[in-house]
């Protein structure tokens, strides 16, 4: 009764190709999956499953296409709207040469999408079920919250907001760590249709003193600290100095309404500027329990989300209320094979888009458990993370590869010391996750039991894109495998030329999804500049991409990190994947460099396993590793060892600065506050030439 599991499952993307009875499986043939690589769902898991079969999923992805329209309506009508949307279902111009682009979805409904989060839930008899569990940094703190004192205190801040002036239609700037008030905040801010802008809290002042700057909120949330592992933050001095900054751009902010977070630090070691800042415990509890909502349109604005593109100033990502509701609604329910006795816990930040979609609205549009973290992965030991899987029975866990690559490196036994019986489904986001971190997460995690969801999308696109439905398909270690219902991805080359079956390019998607963003904030000519101009007709998702024979799709990274060298395309992330499927390597970032001859080089940093020693043949036989996995245009020029990586909190790898190191312009490596550890700089400085 487990999943089949293959040892054997070769590498992205020359191994794609030997899997060929894929479409045996479909006609409901056994096949040996031994002889495929592919990672079956047990009978007992698809059985249960939303989605059990490959020929069910392909009959809702080919409705979902043919009727789009019906489709997506008949599953908006299990929401709350105060009054229908009008005739037309989705209305949009996704092609440049035709006129401005838009995209419409549901215009004309009513709705709220507080109010199906909470409201909604609590009516149709989910009052007393725990809505979030709350796990503090340090392990005996915690606390929760059921849907109905969510919603009491969601009304709370809701009131308040009104009380002070905030509006439909204002922006709320939102800089919190992850507290229960963080999507308390965003669920208050949507009761009353004013626009919230989380920055995640690890951002400088300077970055945050941007964002306010560019979208004039009328109040900020922060708290005065937050213990992250063993560190103290102080997040409103950062709040302090990014409004001095603000303002002296013009832009002064009223309030600003600091949460005091006594296990971190006290009211008198916070800094306090009398008339504006306000403590959340001394107001808030005074307002009433309940609070109309405010009814908006499907198509008024729900948040703005800044996000890095590969030049320029941030881009606020904006999302609109009823497709963004619907869509997040059912990619989570879908992906997961979400059951109303499930725990859900996604390691994300509600920082980011991954916060948004999948800490907060999704789960609770389908009246979810979750267990939101405070703290870090790594404390006080390697095996927090299946202690709190234990503690909440925990049975979706939702991750980045680089935690499963971060902790892989320690001893398994911080693994295997817990139990993780509860767990029954496995996700990963935000990178390629490569198939040696895919196995370690399977095999050792999931104990060879819980399918891994690996769920292709970005900030842009608001929910899931391409993900595995657990039940459906069998897996492709490192394949995010299949489109999701509504979308469809097309694969095109260098002049925009869709390529059919198996192939690799540019990632592009045709025709919109209910999710999609609807604009940059302030800046539709960058919108359609950065996203629609590229390849006229289709979205740019600026990921590359391969098909395989079967149809599984395999991101393969940005495709500004593309290196060519003598000619060659190589994704940095295949690189990556062989040297990380190295014995001794605990994880690998590749960048390019200047090379005389090839154009480019390839520039690995490597980080090996606990406990062994640098040496010069374990240096070749890391770029052995390489030309025999992908070729011997792919071998690394340069191994630079890594003690560790420089990572944003988020546990993104921040290239930039390896490409500076990497070319020694090591004055120009900028901003390095937002890492996790921006000491692993200097460690990577020591060892440029060793
Ligand atoms: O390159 C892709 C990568 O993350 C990018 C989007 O980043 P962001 O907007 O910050 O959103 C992250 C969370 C959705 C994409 O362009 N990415 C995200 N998920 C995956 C991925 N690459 C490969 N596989 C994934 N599952």
């Amino acid at each position: 009764n487990h999943l089949r599991h293959v040892e054997s499952m070769s590498l992205l993307p020359s191994g794609a190709g030997k899997i060929s009875q894929l479409n045996a499986v479909v006609l409901g043939e056994s096949i040996a999956s031994e002889e495929n690589d592919l990672v079956f769902p047990s009978k007992e898991f698809s059985s249960q499953a939303l989605v059990s079969s490959p020929q069910q999923y392909m009959e809702m992805h080919k409705r979902s296409m043919e009727d789009p329209a019906g489709f997506w309506s008949g599953i908006a009508s299990e929401f709350y709207w105060k009054q229908k949307w009008g005739d037309q279902v989705v209305s949009e111009n996704f092609d440049v040469r035709k006129g401005p682009i838009h995209i419409e979805w549901f215009k004309g409904g009513i709705t709220n999408i507080c109010y199906n989060c909470l409201d909604r839930n609590v009516e149709a008899g989910l009052g007393d079920k725990t809505a979030m569990f709350w796990e503090g940094n340090e392990r005996d703190v915690d606390a929760s919250l059921t849907y109905s004192q969510l919603l009491q205190q969601v009304c709370q801040l809701a009131n308040y907001l009104k009380d002070v002036g905030v509006k439909k239609g204002d922006a709320v700037v939102i800089y919190l760590p992850m507290l229960m008030e963080l999507p308390i905040a965003m669920l208050a801010c949507a009761r009353i249709g004013a626009v919230h802008s989380v920055v995640f809290a690890g951002f400088s002042a300077d970055s945050l003193a941007q964002r306010i700057i560019d979208c004039k909120p009328k109040l900020i949330l922060t708290c005065n600290a937050v213990k992250r592992g063993p560190k103290t933050i102080n997040l409103k001095a950062i709040v302090d100095a990014a409004l001095d900054i603000s303002s002296k751009d013009g832009v002064s902010v009223d309030v600003c309404l600091t949460y005091d977070n006594s296990s971190a630090t006290t009211r008198e070691n916070t800094k306090w500027q009398n008339g504006r800042d306000v403590w959340w415990q001394d107001v808030i509890p005074k307002y009433p329990t309940s609070c109309e909502v405010e009814w908006v349109d499907a198509e008024d604005p729900l948040f703005l989300l800044y996000t890095s593109g590969s030049t320029g100033k941030p881009k606020g990502v904006l999302h609109t209320t009823g497709g963004y509701m619907v869509y997040t609604a059912t990619t989570f329910k879908y992906a997961f094979d979400y059951k109303s006795t499930d725990v859900y816990w996604c390691t994300a930040d509600c920082g980011w888009i991954t916060g948004h979609s999948y800490v907060t609205y999704g789960p609770m549009l389908n009246g979810a458990t979750v267990v939101v973290f405070e703290g870090t992965p790594n404390h006080p030991d390697s095996g927090r993370c299946w202690e709190i899987v234990d503690k909440y029975k925990v049975s979706i866990f939702y991750t980045a590869p680089t935690l499963v690559r971060s902790l892989m490196r320690d001893d398994d036994k911080f693994v295997t010391n817990h139990s993780r019986k509860s767990l029954r489904v496995l996700g990963s986001v935000g990178e390629p996750i490569n198939p040696s971190a895919w196995r370690w997460f399977f095999n050792l995690v999931g104990d060879s039991r819980c399918p891994i969801s690996d769920t292709w999308w970005q900030t842009e696109t608001g929910g899931f894109m391409i993900t595995p439905l657990p039940g459906a398909w069998p897996q492709k270690p490192g394949s995010a495998t299949f489109p999701f219902f509504g979308v469809q991805p097309v694969i095109v080359d260098e002049k925009g030329n869709e390529i059919e079956g198996e192939c690799s390019g540019f990632l592009c998607v045709k025709g919109s999804w209910p999710g999609a963003f609807r604009t940059l904030f302030g800046d539709h000519e960058r919108y359609e500049t950065t996203y629609f101009k590229p390849f006229a007709g289709y979205y740019f998702s600026g990921d590359g991409c391969s098909r395989d024979k079967d149809g599984y799709y395999w991101l393969t990274g940005r495709v500004d990190d593309v290196i060519n060298v003598s000619g060659h395309r190589i994704g940095t992330a295949e690189v990556e994947s062989a040297l990380a499927s190295h014995p001794q390597c605990a994880e690998a970032a590749v960048v390019g460099v200047e090379h005389e001859v090839k154009g480019q080089g390839i520039y690995a940093f490597v980080t090996l396993v606990e406990g062994v020693p640098y040496s010069e043949e374990l240096r070749k036989s890391l770029v052995l590793m390489v030309r025999n996995q992908i070729g011997a245009f792919a071998a690394p020029d340069r191994i630079h060892w890594a003690p560790g990586l420089p990572k944003t909190r988020s546990g993104k790898i921040m290239r930039r600065i390896l490409r500076k190191i990497a070319s020694r312009q090591l004055e120009e490596l900028g901003d390095i506050s937002t890492l996790a550890d921006p000491s692993v700089v200097d460690q990577l400085i020591a060892l440029a030439d060793v």
